[in-house]
């Protein structure tokens, strides 16, 4: 909606350019005006005013359910020069750095250029969460649909609303799920899902797979073997020498099953964020850069 006082559009919500975009040249009304004091004359268009793009912008990011705790998650306030202490610290720069790269280039380019999502695979407070939501939001904001799910809560709504003589609150809940530009599945492989819950979630991945839709996903669940494996010689460590405890017991495949983890091979590309713990280094050291 546009605000009844604002100064560009008088609150019609319309306001007039000089310039559209080519490809906007054919949906936008456009009239000339004499240009003063000359014979020429000036097209103009009328394009949605800024009063309204920003509520449309807020309503699309509403709609992508992005927690408030991740809504300050943007590229521009992920630092990745951060550590200058300990033996790996070049590393787990180097390796938040080409991970934003990625990330940026995936949101930028998208939907061109890509049918793959993102797997961001790394230890607890490295970033992954942080990246994918501001990819996300990138995306919502140039107007793809897109779908913040927390793994854990997915599972639950999903278990919730199974009822054996009605489908119809599953589907509820799948419908976005399944449909989304973009979905962001954050936390996967956390929590113990039941095996046909488990089912469910392979179908929703198997279902946007084939519909060629993005699916973006977080785990700190490793490889044990393959090209995501962590030996322990490259184990990340803190400053203080202290190891990052990355690699849980369970490995992504234990948490989900053979025929998931292999298809997220297919429907993703591997991002690995090895660094430290950025809530407890950074946040409480009061290292954080303004
Ligand atoms: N490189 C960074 N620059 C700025 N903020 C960061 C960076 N890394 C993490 N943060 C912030 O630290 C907090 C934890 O990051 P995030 O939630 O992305 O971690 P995670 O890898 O998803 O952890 P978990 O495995 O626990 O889910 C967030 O508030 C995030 O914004
Ligand atoms: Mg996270
Ligand atoms: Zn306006």
């Amino acid at each position: 909606m546009a605000k009844p006082d604002c100064p560009l559009c008088g609150g019609t919500g319309w306001k007039t350019v000089e310039r559209v975009p080519e490809e906007e040249k054919m949906t936008r009304v456009s009239w000339e005006k004499p240009v003063e004091g000359t014979n020429a004359k000036k097209r103009y268009w009328a394009v949605p005013c800024d009063c309204t793009g920003k509520d449309r912008s807020a309503r699309t990011l509403d709609r992508a359910r992005i927690p408030n705790r991740y809504e300050h998650c943007d590229f521009n306030n992920f630092d990745t020069d951060i550590y200058d202490t300990g033996a790996d610290c070049a590393a787990w720069n180097r390796s938040l750095e080409q991970s934003k790269l990625v990330a940026e280039a995936f949101a930028r380019d998208y939907p061109l250029g890509t049918d793959t999502g993102l797997l961001l695979m790394g230890p607890c407070g490295a970033g992954k969460t942080h990246l994918a939501v501001a990819a996300l939001r990138q995306i919502v904001l140039r107007g793809h649909t897109g779908l913040f799910y927390d793994y854990r809560e997915l599972l639950k709504e999903i278990q919730g609303s199974y009822n054996p003589e009605s489908q119809t609150s599953e589907l509820g809940v799948l419908e976005p799920v399944l449909t989304a530009d973009v979905l962001l599945l954050d936390d996967l492989g956390a929590g113990k899902p039941s095996p046909w819950a488990l089912e469910t979630v392979g179908h929703i991945l198997n279902t946007r797979y084939n519909e060629r839709r993005i699916t973006l996903l977080t785990t700190n669940y490793l490889d044990t073997d393959g090209p995501t494996a962590m030996p322990t010689a490259r184990s990340p460590r803190l400053p203080s020498g202290q190891a990052v405890s990355a690699a849980r017991e369970d490995s992504l495949t234990d948490r989900l099953g053979m025929r998931i983890r292999s298809r997220l091979y297919e429907m993703c590309r591997t991002i690995e964020l090895f660094a430290p713990d950025y809530r407890r280094e950074v946040r409480q050291a009061g290292r954080m850069r303004s």
